[in-house]
């Protein structure tokens, strides 16, 4: 009972301001220490050895618990790899994104650069323009948007955008990750019409879409019949691509200071400016993943064995401003000499062309295209009132 409270208080202080609240704790106990339910690992030498490790994965994301019936069957934030009790799934999917679905919506970006073009410039107008609740909206509406357009072949109606942003940042009865959390699921499980209704909406959308039309179960997509191939994209769209590239959106906006001398003809400098905003404060915090064997931390400052079956929680946000890596780590600075080979925000030890890693961010190269073009028109007519 007494845990149960510590952790909803954890889980209250964490939702308000999750970087304030682990700095918070590792002030007090070291670069890991216990909170949230589980473990959390801030060092940033332990982080780089989780995700580079075969890891066996369960129903968390972020702070949250889910009932794993309310997402979909092959979500492959949740399948373990084939080195910690999985089976090849895993891999298979992954490979799948990274080789085949990616590139295919960076390659109809490039075909119809005109109208991709056109929802950034329209997206950041409103940033420009808006109030702030506005503006903020907007993000997740323009990622929206230019997202699912990319990766289904066809643009969205406005009013499937609306749904989709409530599946992605709605209230607690709409909200697709919150209704699905624990114990907030048990509360709201006869209230689900609105969730329901609205995943029913984009789940056909998607059927509909050229993305599934051309769509057959073979090896290389895991076999899965369209249905659960389209409910697989559906989480994938909105929890990876919607919330992920949208906090990293807030941070191209809002994290780069205005003086901050960035030449916009360099991609490379423009590369290297959003992973400076993106590892002052993680667009994507926390990895979550039960240990498959017992592994000795230091928690609270001393070394601990612990056990298997452990939830850890690998902070890429703590890591990511650990100081003995990244001098001053608070100062944004995108020239820092190892940012390219230290950077971990897309859940691989550094960033490079090739990529690798069977649990790097398959969705990376897409993301960094997208905020590469917003940064560098953000910029270029900067009035910004966000
Ligand atoms: C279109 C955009 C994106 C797509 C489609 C996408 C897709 C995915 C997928 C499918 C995974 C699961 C990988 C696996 O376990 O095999 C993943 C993991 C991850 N992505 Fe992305 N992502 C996108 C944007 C981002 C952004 C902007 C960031 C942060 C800068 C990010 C950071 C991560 C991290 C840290 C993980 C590992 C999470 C974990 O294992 O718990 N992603 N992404």
């Amino acid at each position: 009972m007494l845990l149960s409270l510590f952790y909803v208080r954890d889980l209250i202080a964490y939702s308000i301001n999750p970087k304030k609240f682990l700095q918070n704790r590792q002030a007090i106990f070291g670069q890991n220490f216990a909170a949230l339910g589980r473990i959390i690992v801030g060092d940033y030498k332990d982080v780089t050895e989780i995700i580079a490790s075969p890891q066996k994965r369960a129903a968390y994301l972020g702070r949250a618990r889910l009932m794993p019936r309310k997402f979909s069957k092959n979500f492959p934030l949740f399948l373990s790899d084939e080195g910690a009790g999985g089976s090849a799934l895993h891999e298979t999917l992954h490979n799948h994104f990274w080789v085949d679905v990616v590139p295919s919506a960076v390659t109809l970006i490039d075909t119809k650069e005109t109208e991709f073009t056109q929802y950034i410039q329209d997206g950041v107008k409103v940033i420009q323009d808006g109030k702030k609740k506005q503006a903020e909206d907007e993000i997740f509406k323009m990622t929206i948007r230019y997202m699912f357009h990319a990766f289904f072949g066809a643009p969205l109606t406005e009013k499937l955008v609306n749904d989709i942003f409530d599946l992605a940042v709605g209230g607690p009865l709409s909200n697709q990750v919150l209704t699905g959390t624990k114990p907030f699921v048990y509360f709201t499980y006869c209230f689900q019409c609105s969730r329901s209704s609205k995943i029913k909406k984009v789940m056909e959308y998607i059927m509909g879409s050229p993305l599934l039309a051309e769509y057959v179960p073979g090896e290389a997509n895991g076999n899965q019949d369209s249905e659960d191939y389209a409910s697989m994209l559906l989480d994938v769209l909105v929890i990876a691509a919607t919330l992920g590239t949208s906090n990293l959106i807030v941070q191209v906006i809002t994290g780069i200071p205005d003086d901050a001398e960035i030449d916009l003809n360099d991609n490379k400098e423009v590369m290297m400016a959003i992973l400076e905003a993106a590892r002052r404060k993680s667009p994507v915090n926390t990895v979550n993943l039960v240990l498959s064997e017992e592994r000795k931390f230091v928690v609270n400052g001393k070394e601990k064995t612990i056990p298997a079956k452990t939830l850890v929680g690998a902070s890429i946000g703590l890591a990511s401003l650990d100081g003995s890596v990244f001098a001053s780590p608070d100062v944004y600075n995108h020239k820092r000499e190892n940012l390219m080979k230290a950077v971990i925000n897309f859940n691989h030890l550094g960033f490079d062309a090739k990529g690798s890693g069977t649990r790097q961010c398959p969705g990376r190269n897409i993301a960094m295209k997208y905020a590469s073009d917003i940064l560098k028109l953000s910029r270029s007519h900067k009035a910004v009132a966000y």
